[in-house]
Formats: C-alpha cells, structure tokens, sequence
C-alpha cells in the first residue's frame, strides 16, 4: 500500500521520525559488526566533520566547477593526496600523474576501461575497423578475482572480456595473464587487491609485459587504495611501475567518506583527457563533462576531502596499522578453527574462508552455513559463490571478511563467534539444491531458460527465498539463511542464477 505521506506530504517531525524507524531496520553501519559494506573509523569526531562538509557543499553542483571554484579545489587536493600515497608523485616518465574524482569504485573502473578502449581506438584505426567490419571488438584482459565492474564496463563499451583463470588459491599467475596479451588488447587490469581472495595481483610483471608491447594497464585498487600505500611489506604494486596507466582508489572504502566518492589517476594529460566528454553540438550549455554524471553531488568530495584534510597521511597511516594488526589476528583464529581455512594469501584489509579440503568433509566447516551461523549470533560476514572456470578448475566459495578500524575492539567476540558457528555447522554437507531443481522441473520450469519476473519469483518461493504469499514482493523480508539461495544460484547457468539474483533485489524495492 502506497505511503499516504506521499499524496498529502506531512510534517517534517514526522517524515524524520518515519525515516529513523526505517533506518532502526538497517544493519549496524557502526561498531564492526558488518564486515563489509561498510568502513567504520571508530572515530566519531570523523564522521561529524563528513556530515558537517557534507551539508556545507551540499548545494553545490559539480557539474560545473568554474561557478563553484571550491568543487575544483577539493578536487585538486584530493588527486595530489592520492598521487602522492601511490607514488606518482616523483614520475617522470610518461608525464604527470593527473586525475579525477568520480563517483564510486564502479565509475572508477568504468572509466579507466573506456579511456582505454578509446586511447586503442585512436592509436589503431587500421585495426580497429578491421574488427568492427568483422563484427568483433578490442580486448579487456582481467584474472578471474577482478571486480564485477570490468565485466559490466566490457558489456557497456564492446569489449572482449578475456577472463583468465586463477589457481584454485585465488592467485593469478604473471604468464597466464601475459600471454594473453597482443595488439588487440586494449587494456589489461591487475587487482591491488582484488576483493574476493584479498590478494595482491602480480602487478610489476604484468605492467612491464604491457609497457614492452604498449599495452595500457590498470590497477584496481578501489578497495585497498587507501590502506595498502601505509601496510607492512607490500610489493610494489603502484606508479613506480612504469607499465601502470591508471590506478582506481575509492575514498568511500578505507578513506572512511560516505558513499560517492573514488579517484582515478591516469599516467600523462594525453590518457586523462581521453576519460572526458565535451559537446558544443547541442542547444543548451556547453557540456564538458570529466566522468559519466552529469549534474554530481558535491557532499561525498567534501566530506573525503575534510577527512584526508583531518588525518593527513599519519592519519590513515595509524588507521592501517590497526587494520593489519586486525587481519593478523583474524588469520590465526581461522587456521585454528578445525574445518576452516583462509583461501590463499592475502595482503591488505580483508580475508577470505573457505572450507579445509585437506580434512575429511565430516570435520570441514562449509564457509556459507558459516556466515548463516555467525548472522545468528550478530556478526555479518559476507558469501562469495564459487566460480567454474574456463580451464574447468574451480574457484571455491567462500566468506568475506573487510577488515576495519573498529574490527581491533571485536577482535575477542568475533574468534568466539566464529568458533560456535563453526562447531554449530561442521560436517554439515552444503544446502542439497536437487529439491528446488526438482521443483522447477515439476512446474515446467527450465534450468537452462532465463526465467521471467514472475516465473523467477516462483522459482524463489519454491528455493525457500521469497515469501510464500502470492502477490508482490511489497519489500519482501528476504530469507534469513541466504546458503540455500548461493547453492542454487551456483548450480544453475549463470544467466538463469543473475535473473533469480535480480528479481529478489528488484522485489525488495518494489511498491
Ligand atoms: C577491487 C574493487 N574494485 C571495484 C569495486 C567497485 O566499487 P563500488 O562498489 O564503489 O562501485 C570494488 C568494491 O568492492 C572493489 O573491491
């Protein structure tokens, strides 16, 4: 039923206290007890400096920064900040480190892929046409561990998405990636570190193999950005290398801003200006726009630019610390939990489990009955499916842990929490999904057709992940055990699993 607030209008006090019941719905944003999503400092003067430079820029728009000079001078600090923390302030080679605030990690990657793409298409045209008339596009060369935006950018701007499998630890080998690589290739990305495993892509061997055949390389460090530069033994992963041509570092991830903020830098004027769009050949204003966004929020910049302002590099220096102590710790407590294990080796603020394959499966601890349990018991971690691969290894699935600030302080109730899930859930098998598949069958459903809306929301309601009750979603509760839901989604073709995906979110947000 439709909020009669929303034909009438209503009091303020009222509209506020609607709002606040909604949000008393919410996860915890603050305290550590979601370990992902969310990037908690522990310090609240922070975040009251964010939410005051928010609300003092908020009726900026940032569409245009030459009638709001102040959007062009964050936007200055904010890029010298980050050159400087990846090392791009001292090259020399291929011209000055410049770049842009966008809106998010995914913009970010977005347009590191299209400047690529169209820096390629300019230094090709014999090529690029040639491919064109054969219907075919230039390449995108990713590890299997890289983030979701760079299929999506791949879909967006044509491109060949050429994923390249990883070893079952969630490494990417240099040469598996390298030889890939040929005049077709219009970028090659490498994760610093790539969010699903937590670890750190062999990043100097693959910017010099793409610097020797001028391939342009990316580094996608949207999730580490801000915490790798100040971590313990890191590999050389940033502009030092000379092969890198952008980096992506998200403000909204370890800089501690509100959602909205992220820098891509880009090595020389030449490349950073290709990210751009300019028109005169339109009625209206010129438009001169350096990211996808048109008319853009300025609050997100200001309150990253208050907070890097407020910390400093020092700042983010003992924040880090406090993470890496975190992680340290976290590793131990997995490796002594019997049945659990951490998936490879990561560096940097996050860790992912995944079940101990060496032991018997009667004594492993199946990682997404792990986060079902540790819900229960109020600590959120996150599920990540498993992934067949196209040299037909598998990548395992397993559970995210982003590793914060505030994670130092729940440090004792997360290992308890963790150690009675586990033994709640060891050698208990994965969820079967041959009932739901059954199901499908019975009804006339096909698990190798992309279903409808509806037939997608029935199929939820048989896998036990939507409400029974006919009708709408009418922002359905979503199922508390999300394990059933992640086995099917795996068993079934990856067309079939993303529409049941998209209906369940596209429910929740329907009236
Ligand atoms: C490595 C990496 N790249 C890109 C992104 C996308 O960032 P966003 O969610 O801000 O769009 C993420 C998000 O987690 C990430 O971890």
């Amino acid at each position: 039923m439709m909020n009669q607030a929303l034909t009438h209008g209503s009091d303020s006090a009222t509209v506020l206290s609607r709002l606040q019941q909604l949000r008393a719905g919410d996860a915890p944003t603050h305290g550590g007890r979601v370990l992902s999503y969310v990037y908690d400092s522990g310090i609240q003067e922070l975040d009251r400096l964010a939410s005051e430079a928010a609300e003092l820029c908020r009726p900026l728009n940032g569409l245009d920064p030459t009638t709001f000079p102040s959007i062009a001078a964050m936007e200055r600090d904010l890029v010298a900040f980050m050159r400087r923390a990846l090392n791009g302030d001292t090259q020399r080679f291929g011209g000055k480190i410049v770049g842009s605030v966008t809106s998010g990690g995914t913009e970010s990657c977005l347009l590191a892929v299209k400047t690529a793409r169209d820096l390629w298409r300019e230094d090709h045209p014999a090529r690029a046409s040639e491919l064109a008339s054969a219907g075919r596009y230039p390449k995108l060369v990713v590890p299997a561990t890289v983030h979701a935006a760079f299929h999506k950018a791949a879909r967006l701007f044509d491109l060949e998405l050429v994923v390249v499998p990883c070893d079952p630890d969630g490494s990417v080998r240099a040469r598996s990636i390298i030889k890939r690589l040929d005049e077709d290739v219009a970028l090659v990305v490498v994760s610093a570190p790539a969010y699903p495993s937590g670890s750190i892509d062999p990043v100097a061997a693959v910017a010099q193999a793409a610097l020797t055949l001028g391939v342009s390389c990316h580094v996608d460090s949207c999730f580490g950005g801000l915490a790798l530069p100040w971590w313990p033994g890191t590999p050389v992963w940033d502009f030092r290398n000379p092969g890198v041509t952008s980096i992506s570092a998200d403000l909204h991830k370890f800089g501690y801003a509100p959602k909205g903020v992220s820098v891509l830098l880009h090595r020389g004027r030449v490349r950073h200006r290709k990210q751009f769009f300019a028109l005169t050949q339109w009625p209206g204003y010129p438009v001169v726009n350096p990211t996808l966004l048109g008319s853009r929020s300025a609050s997100p910049l200001a309150a990253a630019w208050a907070i890097v302002n407020r910390l400093g590099a020092a700042g983010f220096q003992s924040l880090t610390a406090s993470c890496a102590r975190s992680a340290a710790s976290i590793s131990k407590t997995v490796q002594s939990v019997p049945g659990l294990r951490v998936w490879g080796n990561p560096i940097g603020p996050s860790i992912a489990i995944i079940a101990d394959d060496r032991l018997p499966e009667t004594q492993q601890v199946d990682p997404h009955l792990l986060v079902d349990e540790m819900a229960k018991r109020g600590i959120r971690i996150q599920h990540q499916p498993g992934v067949a691969q196209s040299d037909g290894t598998r990548l395992p699935h397993s559970a995210h842990l982003t590793i914060t600030p505030v994670t130092e302080k729940l440090l004792p109730e997360l290992a308890t929490t963790m150690r009675a899930a586990a033994d709640a859930v060891r050698g208990r098998p994965r969820p079967s999904v041959g009932v739901a598949l059954a199901a499908m069958r019975m009804l006339g459903y096909h698990e190798d057709r992309v279903p409808s809306p509806s037939a997608a929301w029935n199929i939820l309601r048989l896998a036990g992940a939507a409400p029974k009750r006919a009708g709408s979603g009418a922002g359905a509760p979503l199922p508390t055990r999300m394990a059933p839901l992640m086995a099917l989604v795996e068993a079934l073709p990856a067309s079939v699993g993303e529409a049941l995906l998209t209906e369940l979110l596209a429910r929740v947000a329907e009236e």
